[in-house]
C-alpha cells in the first residue's frame, strides 16, 4: 500500500488542538529540538488540529521553524476543535477517520503527538483504536485534566486573572462596591479558586459548589457592617446557583430513569431539555451581579476576562513546564512508547495510558487543600454562612 520508509530514523507527526493556551509553542519547541537534535527524527506539524491532517495541511520542521518560538504565546500551528469522526465538511457532518489514517501512513509517522486538553484525548483514543501510535500531551488554562499535576497554559492564565483582581480591588474600594469578575472554567473551578485566592477575592464561586445567592449577599453585608464596604466576587463561567444545580439533579435522574426503562423517546426529550437548561444555567454572571446589588443595596459592576487569559506569552513556569514535557515526549517516542499522556508527576513526569483517562475529568474535590485555606482566610464559597 505505502513503500516502507527508507529513512531508519522516527518521523513525528505534531498538531494542536481544542482552545489554545500559552506554552503550546514552548511545548512544540521542546518536542522538535529534542526529536530532531537527540535522535535525528523528522518532524511534521500539522495546521488547526485535526482537520489540518485530514487536509493534509502540514510542514516539515527544521531548526529555522521552531526559533523565537518559546516564547510566542498561542500555537503556531493554529488549532480546532474538529473531531476527526464528526468533523463539518460543507453542510455535512462527515467521519474523516480513514482520509486521517492514510494521511498518518503517507507521511510514514511513528507517532502522532496531539496537545490537547480533554476533548483530544477523546480524538487521541479514537486514532489509537485504528492502530495508530498517539502520545497526548496535557494542555488547558483550566487544569482539569485527569492523571497529571497540573497542565501548561494554568499558571500564566491564573497571573492574568491576579492582576485582573489587583486591579479591580482598587476600583471596588474607591467607589464601594461589589465588582464580579467571570473567570474561565466551564466545568472546573481551578483557575477561579487559584486566582480568587491569590488576589484575595471575599468570594469565590465555582462549579463544583452550587451557591445560595442569599449567602454570598449576608457575607458581603457582613463586609459591610465591618467597615469593609466593597467585596471582590470571583465567579466561574460554569459556576451555578443551587437551585439551578437541583434542576439539572432532577433532569439527569429523569434521564437515567428513562433510559433504564427503555422510554428511548423521553430520554430523548429529557435530554434535549437537559442540555438546554445546562446552558441557560451558567454564564449568568451580570445577572448574578444585579441580584446582589438588589440585596446588599451596594452597587454592583461585572469583569468578564474571557480570552485574556488565553492570551499573550506564557509564564516562567509554563515555559519550563511545557519544555519539560515536550522533550520527555520525543523520549518517550524514541523508546516507542506509545498511547500514552506525558504527564506532569512533581519534578518529573510519568507516561500514563490515554484509555486510563479518557473522558475523565479533574474536578475541584470540595475538602482539597485550597477549598480549606479560602475558607480559612474567610473567603465565602457561597455554600454556607
Ligand atoms: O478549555 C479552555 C477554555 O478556555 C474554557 O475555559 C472555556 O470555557 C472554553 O475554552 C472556551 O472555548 P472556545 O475557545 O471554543 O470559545
Amino acid at each position: 500500500m505505502f513503500k516502507r520508509k527508507v529513512m531508519a530514523n522516527k518521523t513525528v507527526g505534531i498538531l494542536t488542538a481544542g482552545g489554545d493556551c500559552p506554552g503550546l509553542n514552548a511545548a512544540i519547541r521542546g518536542i522538535g529540538k529534542t526529536a530532531m537534535s537527540q535522535f535525528d527524527m523528522q518532524v511534521v506539524g500539522f495546521y488547526d488540529g485535526f482537520r489540518g491532517l485530514m487536509e493534509n495541511r502540514y510542514i516539515r520542521m527544521d531548526s529555522n521553524f521552531l526559533s523565537g518560538i518559546l516564547t510566542l504565546g498561542g500555537t503556531i500551528l493554529g488549532t480546532s476543535r474538529d473531531k476527526p469522526n464528526k468533523m463539518q465538511i460543507g453542510s455535512k457532518v462527515m467521519d474523516m477517520t480513514e482520509v486521517i489514517v492514510e494521511n498518518y501512513y503517507k507521511h510514514h509517522l511513528d507517532c502522532l503527538v496531539c496537545l490537547g486538553g480533554g476533548g483530544t484525548l477523546k480524538n487521541a483514543s479514537h486514532l489509537m483504536n485504528q492502530g495508530l501510535n498517539v502520545i497526548t500531551l496535557p494542555k488547558t488554562i483550566d487544569n482539569d485534566i485527569a492523571g497529571t499535576d497540573v497542565t501548561f497554559g494554568f499558571d500564566t492564565a491564573l497571573g492574568i486573572a491576579v492582576e485582573a483582581i489587583d486591579r479591580l480591588h482598587s476600583t471596588a474600594s474607591s467607589h464601594h462596591r461589589i465588582i464580579v469578575v467571570e473567570i474561565m472554567g466551564h466545568n472546573t473551578g481551578w483557575l477561579t479558586l487559584g486566582s480568587g485566592i491569590a488576589g484575595g477575592a471575599d468570594v469565590i464561586l465555582i462549579p463544583e459548589i452550587p451557591y445560595d445567592i442569599e449567602v454570598v449577599a449576608e457575607s458581603i453585608l457582613q463586609r459591610n457592617r465591618a467597615g469593609k464596604h466593597f467585596s471582590i466576587i470571583a465567579v466561574a463561567e460554569g459556576a451555578m446557583s443551587k437551585e439551578s444545580a437541583q434542576k439539572i439533579q432532577v433532569l439527569k435522574s429523569r434521564k437515567e430513569k428513562a433510559q433504564l426503562d427503555n422510554e428511548t423517546e423521553l430520554a430523548q426529550k429529557l435530554s434535549t431539555e437537559l442540555k438546554a437548561f445546562k446552558a441557560q444555567a451558567v454564564g449568568t454572571t451580570i445577572e448574578l451581579a444585579a441580584n446582589l446589588e438588589k440585596l446588599t443595596l451596594v452597587e454592583s459592576r461585572v469583569t468578564i476576562l474571557g480570552y485574556l487569559q488565553r492570551g499573550g506569552i506564557p509564564s516562567a513556569a509554563d515555559r519550563l513546564l511545557a519544555t519539560r514535557l515536550g522533550s520527555a515526549c520525543s523520549n518517550y517516542i524514541k523508546e516507542g512508547k506509545y498511547g500514552i499522556m506525558v504527564a506532569a508527576k512533581g519534578e518529573g513526569v510519568e507516561p500514563v495510558p490515554i484509555n486510563e483517562i479518557v473522558g475523565k475529568r479533574k474536578m475541584v474535590p470540595i475538602d482539597h487543600p485550597w477549598i480549606l485555606t479560602a475558607k480559612s482566610v474567610g473567603t465565602s464559597l457561597g455554600d454556607k454562612i
